[in-house]
């Protein structure tokens, strides 16, 4: 894409003459923003625009085209394409609105763009586009009011309007940027591509997203994985709804709505989220300039106790811990600070501190090896001039490059000079100790990931295929997509799965000398393709422990049924074994549309959409995302014995996650599933599934 972001030649189709015209805009952006290169104009009914010659079109330019922007109205776009691909343009920025995103002709327009695009070899940003902006060429082939600052963050951004207002507020905040996108409807260049190319753009540290969908999940987490192991990449997805759970029968389903989906799908990718413009910023500036630290690797530093303590509150809060200084830290501390400062972290060097006391503690900080990162929060006292600190801080910074610093100057317009020296100098200014906070763990975080080992798939091998697809091919015949419980029992079992032993019993009789075979006490259950919630329509008893109170529940439970669902096909009472009480957890699948399986666990029983105490994983899983997936939950607390309780049996959990993971590989046209509870007892006692419902997709 150097063609793209340096091109030797730019031409602007739809140039115009008239202040108010995007055409118009455009060309003078390229003209302000100091672009060397050879530029043309193109308009048939101008000599010049803005001094500079004009062409009747891209086939009179004497030289070549490496760009062409264009901004003329839909109905000529076609045209003008073609011509650019006869003229050998590398590059299209197409600006013109009326594609795709009208729907109608719109997308029958783009489609034929698109055709265009391939036949001629070309590439594509837009349509729909706000245009591109490259500070270190420099170039801007945008209609934004304002250029962007010099410095080292890409942003790639779905929306164009967007860019116009980050641009102008990063210029209050003095966020510099190597490159910014607007990829508009992304018909030929998609988020990825540019993904890619800024992994190899020496100018960029740190690649910002704002997108409001990503047409290919699994595409994406593959691609993206490969980037974050080299530069961070940090994501603020818009468009997060619920739409789509309701569709969903499962439990599983109606949690995980999209939401859940993107961040396991970035999870796995080691992309960091963001959840605002001002998170994804504040994460930004961090992660282009400092070094990740540890999470136990941090000094605050401050000539504010308040600002200490709260600092510090925020960081425990957010899961951080305070770095543990060397002795001899404390005892150089001790000898450089009044009797009134705290010399433990976080270090208060207290109000009447001057610049040197602050610097000279600073370095004491930087010198100590379990310091990783040092907050440095500064309050406007009339003692300490806020520009000094600055400097000081930036010698510093030259002096321990591999140390990460980040200023959190607490206040307003006492910062102003302040805030822009240290920017120009690569330290991440900060007014607020959260938004300091919130850097800081996602420097942790990227820490982390690329401390991540590389996780090995496990395969499970000793489980019993053919008697799945027996099943399956069962239930396709049947015309059916739901499972019984017999049906999705028996699967689970063949996948070494625990369910209690069960049968289905076609008739009172039946149901008796079942019972009396498995053992009392007995829990029995309708067994409909047409009941999927059992308890609302009384068609499941508990806690049978004789024959005449099985005949008696299996006739009450047909009657009630045949009541509430008066159409329902009944297969049967299933006639089950009752298990013990455990720790009561849910694991879940869903399909998403972008993203593939996705995994559920968390905390199971009734109130499972009460507590929504749940973690979401994509599938494919390794056994160190099972891990990662189960210690996201609260529940985990208690599996793993919580205040005196005794231990459950994780090791056997984590054996059915990935047992539930290597199924739904195996068979992958299943589309949910719903284990609820999965009862986990004591360590070493195993676990059992005691109700279970699964789906096939539609076609087969
Ligand atoms: N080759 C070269 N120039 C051409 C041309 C062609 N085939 N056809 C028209 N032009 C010239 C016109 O003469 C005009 O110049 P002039 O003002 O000097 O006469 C200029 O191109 C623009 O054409 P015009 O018909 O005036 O269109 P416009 O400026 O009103 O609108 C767009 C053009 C592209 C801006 C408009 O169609 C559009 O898509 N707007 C929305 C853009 C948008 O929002 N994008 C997404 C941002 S996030």
């Amino acid at each position: 894409m150097d063609k793209l972001f340096h091109p030797s030649s730019v031409a602007v189709v739809g140039a115009s003459r008239n202040p108010n015209k995007i055409g118009f805009s455009i060309l003078k952006n390229i003209i302000e923003s100091g672009y060397q290169g050879s530029l043309y104009p193109v308009n048939p009914n101008a000599e010049e625009i803005l001094g500079i010659k004009a062409y009747p079109s891209l086939k009179n330019i004497p030289g070549d085209v490496d760009t062409a922007v264009i901004v003329v109205p839909a109905k000529y776009v076609l045209d003008v394409a073609r011509e650019a691909g006869e003229k050998g343009v590398k590059y299209l920025v197409v600006i013109t609105a009326g594609f795709k995103e009208v729907g109608g002709e719109g997308i029958k327009r783009e489609k034929e763009l698109l055709k265009i695009i391939r036949e001629y070899n070309m590439h594509m940003v837009g349509p729909n586009c706000l245009g591109v902006i490259d500070t270190h060429t420099p170039i801007n082939m945008t209609f934004a009011q304002r250029m962007a600052r010099k410095g080292h963050i890409a942003f790639i951004s779905q929306s164009g309007a967007l860019v116009t207002a980050v641009l102008d507020w990063a210029a209050q905040a003095k966020i510099g940027f190597s490159k910014i996108v607007s990829i508009g409807n992304k018909a030929d260049l998609t988020e990825l591509d540019f993904i890619e190319y800024f992994t190899r753009d020496p100018e960029t540290n740190a690649i910002l997203l704002y997108v409001e969908s990503i047409d290919n999940g699994v595409e994406f987490v593959e691609r993206a994985s490969k980037v974050t192991k080299k530069k961070p990449i940090i994501i603020l997805k818009g468009g997060v709804t619920e739409a789509g759970a309701k569709a969903a029968v499962s439990h599983t389903g109606a949690l995980a709505g999209r939401v859940a989906a993107y961040e396991a799908g970035f999870r796995k990718a080691g992309v960091i989220m963001a959840s605002s413009l001002s998170e994804l910023f504040d994460y930004a500036v961090a992660l282009a300039s400092q070094p990740p630290p540890r999470r136990n690797g941090i000094a605050v530093l401050s000539n504010a106790g308040g600002l200490c303590i709260l600092t510090a509150d925020i960081l425990v809060k957010k899961g951080l811990s305070l770095a543990t200084f060397g002795s001899d830290t404390i005892e150089k501390l001790k000898k450089i600070l009044p009797p009134t400062a705290a010399i433990y972290n976080p270090v208060d060097v207290v109000g009447d501190s001057d610049a040197a006391r602050y610097l000279n503690t600073l370095e004491t900080l930087l010198n100590d090896e379990s310091v990783d990162a040092v907050l440095t929060l500064l309050a406007p006292t009339a003692l300490i001039d806020p520009l000094d600190i600055s400097k000081g801080i930036v010698e510093l910074k030259k002096k321990y490059p591999n140390k990460a610093l980040l200023a959190g100057f607490v206040g307003g317009p006492s910062y102003h000079d302040a805030a822009e020296y240290l920017m120009d100098n690569r330290i991440p200014f900060y007014n607020m100790p959260a938004r300091l906070a919130t850097a800081v763990l996602g420097l942790v975080k990227y820490r982390e990931y690329l401390d991540r080992p590389r996780y090995k798939h496990v395969t499970v091998e000793d489980v019993d295929k053919e008697r799945v697809k027996q099943i399956i091919n069962i239930v396709r015949k049947e015309g059916r997509t739901v499972l019984l419980e017999s049906e999705a029992k028996s699967i689970a079992a063949a996948y070494g799965i625990p369910v209690p032993k069960f049968y289905l019993a076609k008739s009172p009789i039946d149901a008796i000398s079942a019972a009396e075979y498995i053992g009392y006490p007995v829990v029995m259950k309708i067994v409909s393709p047409d009941i999927l919630h059992k308890t609302d329509v009384g068609g499941i008893k508990a806690g049978i422990s004789s024959s005449e109170e099985v005949e008696d529940a299996y006739e009450e439970i047909i009657m009630n049924v045949t009541k509430y669902v008066p159409r329902a096909k009944i297969y049967g009472v299933l006639v089950e074994k009752m298990a013990d009480k455990g720790v009561e957890t849910i694991i879940g699948v869903t399909k998403d549309l972008q993203f593939g399986h996705l995994i559920m666990f968390g905390s199971g029983g009734i109130y499972t959409e009460l507590f929504k105490d749940v973690a979401f994983s994509l599938i494919p899983m390794a056994r160190e995302e099972i891990q990662d997936l189960m210690g996201r939950t609260k529940i985990f607390n208690i599996l793993r014995g919580y205040r005196g309780m005794p231990a459950s049996d994780i090791k056997r959990l984590e054996d059915i996650l990935l047992r539930i993971n290597q199924l739904i590989i195996d068979f992958p046209e299943i589309v949910e599933l719903d284990i609820n509870p999965l009862r986990v007892y004591e360590a070493g006692r195993g676990a059992i599934a005691l109700d279970i419902k699964m789906v096939l997709t539609k076609e087969v």
